[in-house]
């Protein structure tokens, strides 16, 4: 039997897609997933359209991720009427241009992080969307973890007490080669900051989802290999190096440490590195308060850490919560506990909930407003560092 009319009653939402990258990928890879790990989606996507800088890039973009056609005009592809959301997955410096046309021509928008290269261009896009009336999403994928979901449900329940103290890092060591090709990453016009930015931004979004808004900052920043080689490719973290070719500066920070005063009374402190030599891949928190805490290591997804000052004493101690279907949107993926669930997963959550906001035509959890909260921490931690003081973030 044909399940053909029953597919049919779906309504369609054309995607296009601004970029091939990473992020293209994993975009996709949600959109595609949303239905069969859901088992039903409100709209079944339309791979319509992918825009990429060169004809290259834009084809095999298109012919490896499905879409139907291809572009080397991202405006093409944002003004077209088959085009519902645009998805911007661009380098930094292309997100606010992308953002306002695709808000102007009516379409939701889904854009990677950071939102914008600075505060006021975020609030920009922010206003914008407001009053153009279309939906918007920031690609914050690690607030989707179920353990951050957990995390927040022990939090906002109370289990923990009075939250004092929150930790966040996310260091790697991609760059620590100094040989590592200077791709748009290192290049102040193109991404903003360096590892403040790529990293520091999905922990500053994590720590406001957990602890609420930030009051003030006090930063420190380095750039600890002041030149790259050009880059054989344009793009990516996958370019080649020639090192034949003169030597660029690099024009952002390597690795950025700073301290937060929550507007709760609450003190915390964030590392963001991208040459934290032997740390090849680490993302962690933790969140300390008055009748327990939690610690939560992103390479270890599966497992949440909980103290609790109520224990027993015999009983004291960190235990292991197993993460597992009675935890955020686990369940979808798998029917029982422990299974390490990857970062594209977390993506298809985050695409789950697009999909449904636009549905239900409400706010998604994570939209601009939140990255341009973000993009407000992001610019003062930069200040502070710039000019070694604390500095306060205003209020939203
Ligand atoms: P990438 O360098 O792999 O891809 C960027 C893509 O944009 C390339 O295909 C490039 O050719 C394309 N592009 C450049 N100029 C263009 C133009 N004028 N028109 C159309 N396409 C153009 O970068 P990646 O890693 O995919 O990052 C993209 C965005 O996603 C960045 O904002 C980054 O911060 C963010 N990101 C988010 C992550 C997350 O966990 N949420 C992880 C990695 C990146």
């Amino acid at each position: 039997m044909t399940l053909e009319n029953v597919s049919l009653n779906v309504p369609e939402l054309g995607v296009a897609m601004i970029g091939s990258g990473l992020m293209a990928k994993s975009h996709t890879m949600g959109y595609r997933n949303v239905e069969s790990v859901y088992g039903s989606t409100p709209y079944r996507p339309r791979f319509e359209v992918l825009a990429d800088a060169t004809a290259d890039l834009a084809r095999t973009g298109a012919e490896s991720l499905g879409y139907r056609r291809w572009t080397t005009d991202w405006r093409e592809a944002v003004r077209d009427p088959a085009v519902d959301v645009v998805d911007i997955v661009t380098p930094n410096f292309l997100h606010k241009e992308i953002a306002m046309e695709a808000i102007s021509a009516g379409k939701h928008v889904y854009c990677e992080k950071p939102l914008a290269l600075n505060a006021a261009d975020a609030k920009e896009m922010y206003d914008a969307a407001e009053a153009a009336g279309v939906k918007t999403l920031v690609g914050f994928n690690y607030l989707r973890n179920p353990a951050i979901a957990e995390a927040r449900r022990l939090i906002s329940s109370g289990a923990l007490g009075e939250i004092w103290t929150f930790t966040g890092r996310f260091v790697l060591d991609a760059c620590t080669d100094p040989d590592v090709p200077f791709t748009w990453r290192f290049e102040r016009k193109l991404s903003g900051s360096g590892a403040l930015g790529d990293l520091g931004a999905h922990m500053i979004s994590l720590a406001l989802s957990l602890v609420g808004p930030i009051a003030s900052v006090a930063s420190q920043s380095r750039t600890f290999i002041t030149t790259r080689p050009e880059p054989t490719g344009v793009f990516g973290y996958g370019s080649g190096a020639d090192l034949q070719a003169p030597r660029r500066e690099v024009e952002n920070d390597d690795a950025t440490t700073f301290l937060i005063d929550f507007a709760s009374g609450a003190s915390g402190t964030i590392e963001a590195s991208r040459v934290a030599t032997g740390r090849t891949w680490h993302q962690s928190i933790e969140v300390i308060g008055s009748k327990g805490a939690l610690q939560f290591v992103q390479q270890d997804i599966h497992t949440l850490r909980l103290y609790l000052t109520g224990d027993t004493a015999d009983r004291k101690g960190y235990r292991e919560i197993e993460l597992g279907p009675q935890h955020g949107d686990y369940g979808a993926f798998w029917p029982f506990a422990g299974v390490p669930l990857g970062v594209h997963e977390l993506k298809t959550i985050e695409v789950h909930e697009w999909l449904n906001a636009i549905a239900e035509n409400r706010t998604p959890d994570g939209d601009f407003r939140d990255g341009w909260h973000v993009s407000e921490v992001l610019e003062r931690v930069e200040q502070s560092a710039a000019e070694r003081r604390w500095i306060d973030v205003p209020t939203i």
